[in-house]
């Protein structure tokens, strides 16, 4: 049998947004967070998907309003709508909900943290003091919803970020 080398591995760090249709506030937090992951040179050590609670859009591209808000940003939406399903509780790491309803959605079906690999959590925690809990679902309002849910998205994913790159320093010592 012929002897590969083995390369380096390292885990991946895999984060999934889950908002309630998983085409408006989850795609956009993925599309700004693969964005920024770029950014600060991360790409290969993140992961990133989103899904939705409801499954009324599975297969579906983000809605046009939020697409071509993030494209005003120079940012891309590219994801596919998925359904949350229990089997994510063990795919990913980090689960943030948009909304309290979303969370609430998901704690009810979670295993308990102790049985699960994903630590689950409400996206405004991220946001700095103040801030609302919720992101506010845009879909049956105008574009100015939109642009707060990119807004807000964009504080914190930042913060994401800030937060992976303090834990990338603190493992490689
Ligand atoms: P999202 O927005 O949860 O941010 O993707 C929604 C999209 C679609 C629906 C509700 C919210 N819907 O009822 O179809």
């Amino acid at each position: 049998m012929a002897d590969h080398p083995t390369l380096p591995s390292r885990p991946t760090y895999r984060i999934l947004f889950v908002c309630l249709g998983n085409i408006c506030r989850s795609p956009t937090a993925e599309g700004v967070m693969r964005h920024m992951l770029r950014d600060a040179g991360l790409e290969n050590d993140v992961d990133v998907e989103s899904a939705g609670t409801g499954g009324w859009h599975i297969g579906h591209p983000p809605d046009e309003r939020a697409t071509s808000a993030a494209k005003r940003r120079g940012i891309a939406l590219e994801s596919r709508a998925q359904r949350f399903i229990a089997d994510h509780f063990d795919d990913f790491d980090l689960i943030l909900a948009m909304d309290r309803q979303n969370l609430a959605d998901l704690q009810a079906i979670a295993p308990p943290p102790a049985e699960r690999r994903a630590e689950v959590r409400l996206f405004s925690e991220f946001l700095p003091p103040g801030a609302p809990p919720d992101v506010p679902d845009p879909y049956y309002g105008g574009d100015a919803g939109f642009e707060r849910v990119l807004d807000l998205v964009e504080r914190g994913c930042e913060a994401i970020v800030d937060h992976l790159l303090g834990a990338e320093s603190a493992r490689r010592g």
